[in-house]
């Protein structure tokens, strides 16, 4: 029980880590909460960063799901099904305690959880985000595809603890993107330029 609580809360710390703040303060001196979308993932430090260090902050959230639900294996606890620690990671990344819990909208967090647990998914759902991207250029809304395509294929690989999981993620993913769907309708949603 003890070992079951450190791993939670170890996974809630690892997914607070404000990747997008540290890299925009230490090499831009840039808080990117207060550029662009003001939101703490990927696609913000992208655009208010540039490239080098949006895919650093990128890889850097996914690999925060990753070690989570790696991290039963790495106590060598059975006690704990490896996705819970993932699940409390990608809380941790969307109100991280290192960043006044304002953190980003559990893209790249949740993909690293697949990508650690079910690693075909994760390169199915990032196919699906590029398709969506390159046909809508909203990376929201490829974001937001992916995560209803991931539930999907658990429902048709019929993995139960990772269909209860990814229907966590999918709900996380789209309340975190009520802003963005919003300006999908109003059509105000910025497309992306390099694709
Ligand atoms: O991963 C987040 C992305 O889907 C949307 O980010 O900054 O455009 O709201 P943003």
């Amino acid at each position: 029980m003890v070992t079951y609580g450190i791993i939670i809360l170890i996974a809630y710390l690892l997914g607070s880590i404000p990747s997008g703040l540290i890299i925009g303060k230490l090499f831009h001196g840039v808080d990117i909460r207060e550029h662009g979308s003001g939101n703490l993932g990927g696609t913000n430090s992208f655009r208010v960063l540039g490239k080098k260090a949006g895919l650093i902050v990128t890889i850097a959230d996914i690999l925060k799901g990753t070690i989570a639900v790696s991290l039963p294996l790495i106590f060598g606890s059975e006690e704990i099904h490896r996705l819970i620690p993932g699940i409390f990671a990608v809380i941790g990344h969307m109100y991280p305690i290192f960043a006044g819990f304002k953190g980003g909208k559990a893209v790249a967090t949740s993909g690293g959880v697949l990508l650690g647990y079910a690693y075909p998914m994760f390169f199915i759902m990032l196919l699906v985000f590029f398709i969506c991207l390159y046909l809508t250029k909203y990376v929201s809304l490829a974001s937001m595809l992916a995560a209803i395509v991931s539930v999907i294929y658990a429902l048709i690989v019929w993995d139960l603890p990772l269909i209860f999981v990814v229907l966590i993620l999918a709900v996380f993913v789209i309340y975190r993107h009520r802003a963005n769907i919003n300006r999908i309708i109003n059509k105000t949603e910025p497309k992306i330029k390099w694709l």
